[in-house]
């Protein structure tokens, strides 16, 4: 479950990333990275039903339940006047100040053993759950000055459900096959068919009930039932086909080096 949130301050524009987005203070007194929702022609729309806003509530509440680790999110509430010309309902991201992306370029597989695999694994195996193709180093942030393994959190799930514009028709028919995209090269080169097949099979086991989440992700976002309904039988269908989808996906990785 997340929290609802006010934003009571605007703390300035974020440059990184391919999306407009701004530091606000939270009721909470808290900093969060706040993520507007975006249509197909990049017009905000502060408040209004949103795919995007879906798959990242959707995503982190289902990385929690399997284990992958994300910063703490809320539905973000930014009331008229606070940002210029935008307002409504948005993702936000507990900023994470001693965290910082990985940079461009980075392969974990490269450093493999700076890290837990079990956890980098579960990962992969989870963007595939989603059928998420979008992994660049800029949606890993590690620990700026921890100790090994190197700890991460998985961000930025817009794209979760096959993009950020999916309609319940496409999201059917695309329901089979792959994440696998050249934007996932941050996992290029892992090649562990046995880490693999356990978080494969760690997610079935943990996501055996998809149900609540969709369902809490869609209240929050406004998304229509017929949505629902398709972003519901989606995940099941992949939960179902997790092992076979993850191996299938580590074959491939393994030969993109
Ligand atoms: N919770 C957070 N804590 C710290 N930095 C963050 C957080 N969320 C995003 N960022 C920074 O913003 C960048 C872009 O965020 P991301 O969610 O990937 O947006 P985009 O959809 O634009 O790619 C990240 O690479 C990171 O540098
Ligand atoms: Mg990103």
């Amino acid at each position: 479950m997340f929290h609802r949130i006010t934003a009571t301050e605007d703390l300035g524009a974020i440059s990184a990333g391919s999306q407009p987005k701004r530091f606000v203070k939270g009721d909470d007194c808290r900093k969060y990275v706040a993520k507007w929702p975006y249509d197909a022609a990049g017009a905000s729309h502060g408040g209004i039903c949103s795919k995007e806003l879906f798959n990242e509530l959707c995503a982190s509440i289902l990385a929690e339940r399997v284990g992958v680790p994300v910063p703490e999110f809320a539905l973000l509430t930014v009331p008229e006047g606070l940002v210029a010309s935008i307002a409504g309902l948005c993702f936000g991201s507990l900023y994470m100040d001693n965290y910082e992306a990985l940079p461009d370029g980075s392969h974990i597989a490269s450093a493999i053993e700076e890290y837990d695999g079990a956890t980098v694994y579960l990962l992969f195996a989870f963007d595939e759950l989603l059928r998420n193709p979008d992994r660049k180093p800029g949606d890993i942030l590690t620990m700026a000055r921890g100790g090994r393994p190197r700890r991460f959190l998985a961000i930025d799930h817009g794209n979760a459900f096959t993009g950020s514009h999916w309609d319940s028709a496409h999201l059917l028919r695309s329901s089979q096959g792959n994440a696998t995209d050249d934007s996932r090269w941050v996992f290029r080169g892992l090649n562990d068919k046995s880490l693999a097949a356990v978080a494969a099979d760690r997610i079935v086991h943990a996501a055996a009930d998809v149900r609540e989440a969709v369902n809490e992700a869609a209240a929050a976002s406004g998304l229509a039932d017929v949505d629902r309904a398709s972003a519901h039988a989606f995940l099941e269908i992949r939960r179902d086909a997790m092992v076979s989808l993850t191996l299938a996906a580590v074959a491939k990785a393994a030969e993109t080096i």
